[in-house]
């Protein structure tokens, strides 16, 4: 009995081992498909942009889109809802501001530049370096609770018309991505350079892409070796939000985009 029992319980151990297995497998089947793609946002009619008109690139750096195990569920940190739980993690709240790259995607997204097929792409790195690619015909939530809810909890966003991937985590560096033809101007209030967007984006040529660099965060500014000009667009310290409609304004104004 004694032995015939041990068998069972080997057996058994065996299953429980291959079930370990199968769920282990499933899990991470589960975790690619988080990383490779969001489901459940409605997909934009597609505007067929002109491939051979120069376009826009959006780069959102910095942005504070960090997950937190609070309590037992998982959540996109906030100032606003969580700051016991950050000060308890020695972390300054004020730096939890998902809602500026929250701000600043629908913004991109909902410019006459992406109406009408000329945004190319649209890439926002987090502060961890995570770098996501967002479609340009992506319809995001509307809310920032539901964006939070889907990005974060959910951690699915696809398109609920064809399944298409409109939201998923890309490699980094963000550089291997870019137009080569491109011109790549980067946004910071401490810019010495202080510029009229109208009369800069007017004098450049309108042969080359175009590509934005604007943080996401609330301090510090954005620094990175590939930006070939740094301006600065106001003498006031703008939202980036507000930032990128100036850009957007300016070169829908240049490309005559009404
Ligand atoms: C909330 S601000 C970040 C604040 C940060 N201290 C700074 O000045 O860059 C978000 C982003 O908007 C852009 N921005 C804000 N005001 C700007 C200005 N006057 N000129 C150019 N870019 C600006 C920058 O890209 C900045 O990273």
């Amino acid at each position: 009995m004694g032995r015939a029992y041990k068998m069972k319980g080997q057996k058994r151990k065996k299953k429980e081992d291959k079930y370990d297995k199968e769920e282990e497998l499933e899990q991470l089947d589960e975790k690619k498909q988080v990383i490779d793609e969001m489901p459940g946002i409605p997909i934009a009619p597609q505007i067929n942009g002109d491939n051979n008109k120069p376009g826009v690139t959006f780069i959102i750096e910095k942005a504070s889109l960090e997950i937190g195990k609070v309590g037992k569920s998982y959540q996109l940190l906030s100032s606003d809802e969580h700051a016991s739980y950050l000060l308890k993690n020695k972390r300054n709240p004020a730096d939890y501001r998902p809602d500026i790259a929250f701000q600043a995607i629908q913004t991109i997204l909902d410019s006459r530049v992406n109406e009408s097929g000329r945004l190319k792409a649209l890439y926002v790195r987090t502060q961890q370096c995570i770098l996501f690619q967002i479609k340009p015909h992506a319809r995001m939530p509307r809310t920032y609770k539901r964006f939070s809810v889907q990005l974060l909890q959910k951690l699915h966003i696809t398109s609920a018309g064809n399944g298409e991937k409109l939201l998923r985590v890309i490699k980094n560096p963000v550089t291997q991505y870019l137009p080569i033809n491109s011109r790549k101007i980067g946004f910071s209030h401490s810019s010495e350079k202080l510029v009229d967007m109208y009369d800069y984006v007017a004098t450049i040529n309108n042969e080359l892409d175009l590509v934005f660099v604007v943080g996401a965060m609330a301090h510090g500014k954005i620094d990175k070796e590939y930006v070939e000009d740094y301006l600065s667009i106001s003498e006031f310290q703008m939202s980036a939000s507000y930032c990128i409609s100036i850009i957007t304004t300016s070169v829908e104004r240049k490309w005559q985009i009404l």
